[in-house]
């Protein structure tokens, strides 16, 4: 690390070389990451990308300052949201009065009482989901991980945003085109200096996939708009809102606010069941537990949302699964106004990342950091009883941008995972490790391949 003096007069800034950050970014992004941040015990540091040079933020101070006590000074701008903004427009994942307005709207939408009510619907949807993989034990064949959960996450967000305005057909059509965009998005936040009217790979699949999804989307809007009900699905209710200068909302608007909370819904929760299984095979130990939970609780299944209070192992392996992998993993903002972090002078214009990934694995805050140990959020443990600082943790980010699904998350996410363990046995056949990869959420790099066996009770009915 050497020393940089332009970011004077406040403390120096450590900054981490061209030659170091960007083969070790190219790499293994989160890991690089969470390298460089431990071995500045948390300090500010500067990564010198060439003509691009933003601050990596993991002291929780620090992102404390970032995501909420200034978080005004921060904004969710910039080279890193460019590329975002054609995907999502002005909408939730924007910042300023278009943010303010679409949050103020959505808001009511995705409080833990309204996911309650229709906690019933998304437990039979995942149920029926779920009960499909009988095909998958009856012909043997393995499946790809980050496919099969994202296709249950979307048919119960389609639930959630679009009511049954979007045909199963439509919903599967926009899983792959969700994925395509995550991808090729990467680029060009690799390369955020990069002018849009220079074409760099990645371009061409991202606005394919753009127009895949809007082919999808904009049809439903106008066909909601055009037959207005009293439904509380978020299309419904957002044909009824009006903006920020009391008018209706724009077709765009509606399409907008629906791409931004799809994507920021079903990706995330299925990368995070992702990461699951490949821990769940590594500890074994864990597996098991969790298992005679299930088996206690639920039984032969499928789970129903009375179970869900219950099923309090099941949280805490969930929870400790975000610690390590969580899906949002990369939170970039643009300084608008000076400011000062640990120290370090910050110039109006700059970027910072902030990254829970890092964070959440530094050992100044968390013992044996990288090890997997559910145990850590047992109900009751001193970590969970305010000795912990509210932004070592923080997978759902935190302050005035703060998720919205988090309710939503622990109904689904829990209803998921005891659906399938009560009725199969899941193994990992691709070969570890598995480093994680360049895309918006965190993926695994390589695609992980299942494996599913009924478990131990008579299923052989299904097998007929
Ligand atoms: C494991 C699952 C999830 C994770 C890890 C996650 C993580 C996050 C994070 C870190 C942010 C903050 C972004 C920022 O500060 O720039 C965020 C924002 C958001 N999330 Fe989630 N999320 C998850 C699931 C969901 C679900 C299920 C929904 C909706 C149903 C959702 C909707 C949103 C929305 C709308 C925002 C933007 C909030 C705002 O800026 O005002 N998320 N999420």
């Amino acid at each position: 690390m050497s020393m940089d003096v332009h970011a004077r007069p406040g403390r120096r800034v450590r900054s981490i070389p061209l030659h170091r950050a960007l083969p070790k970014l190219l790499r293994e992004p989160a890991g690089a990451l969470a390298g460089f941040a431990r071995e500045a015990r948390g300090e500010v540091l500067r990564l010198e990308l060439g003509p691009f040079r933003p601050y990596l933020i993991t002291h929780p101070d620090h992102v404390q300052k970032v995501m909420r006590l200034e978080w005004t000074k921060h904004q969710r701008l910039g080279m890193f949201w460019r590329p975002l903004e054609r995907l999502f427009g002005h909408s939730i994942m924007s910042d300023g009065e278009h943010w303010q307005n679409s949050r103020k709207v959505l808001q009511p939408l995705f409080t833990a009482r309204y996911v309650a009510t229709i906690a019933e619907e998304v437990s039979r949807r995942v149920a029926g989901r779920v009960e499909e993989w009988d095909e998958y034990v009856r012909s043997g064949r393995d499946f790809d991980a980050a496919t099969e959960m994202s296709r249950i996450l979307s048919y119960i967000v389609n639930r959630v945003l679009f009511g049954d305005k979007l045909s199963r057909e439509d919903g599967e059509r926009i899983i792959p085109a969700f994925e395509q965009a995550s991808y090729s998005l990467v680029y060009r936040i690799l390369m955020p200096f990069m002018p849009y009217f220079m074409r760099i790979p990645g371009d061409r699949t991202f606005l394919k996939a753009v127009q895949s999804i809007d082919d999808v989307v904009f049809p439903i809007v106008r066909k909601a708009m055009a037959e207005p009900d009293d439904n509380l699905d978020i299309i419904s209710v957002l044909c009824r809102s009006v903006d920020e200068n009391g008018e209706k909302l724009t077709e765009k608007q509606i399409r907008d606010a629906l791409v931004s909370v799809y994507a920021a819904s079903s990706e995330t929760t299925a990368m995070v069941l992702t990461w699951l299984w490949l821990l769940l095979e590594q500890h074994p130990d864990v597996a098991a537990r969790l298992q005679a939970e299930i088996d206690e609780v639920v039984g032969d299944g499928p789970a129903v949302p009375e179970d869900i209070p219950r099923l309090v192992y099941t949280r805490m392996v969930l929870q400790e699964t975000l610690r390590l992998y969580p899906a949002g993993w990369f939170l970039p903002r643009r300084v608008v106004e000076d400011a000062e972090i640990g120290g370090v002078r910050i110039k109006a214009g700059s970027s910072v990342l902030v990254t829970p990934y890092a964070t959440q694995r530094l050992g100044e805050f968390w013992e044996r950091p990288d090890e997997f140990d559910p145990e850590r959020f047992a109900p009751g443990k001193a970590e969970n009883e305010g000795r912990r600082h509210r932004y070592s943790y923080f997978p759902f980010g935190g302050g005035p941008h703060r998720c919205l699904g988090e309710p939503l998350f622990y109904v689904e996410a829990p209803l998921v995972v005891a659906s399938i363990l009560s009725r199969f046995r899941m193994s990992v056949r691709t070969p570890g490790p598995f480093d994680t990869g360049w895309a918006a959420s965190l993926r695994p790099r390589k695609k992980v391949a299942l494996g599913v066996s009924f478990n131990g009770r008579d299923r052989s009915e299904a097998l007929r």
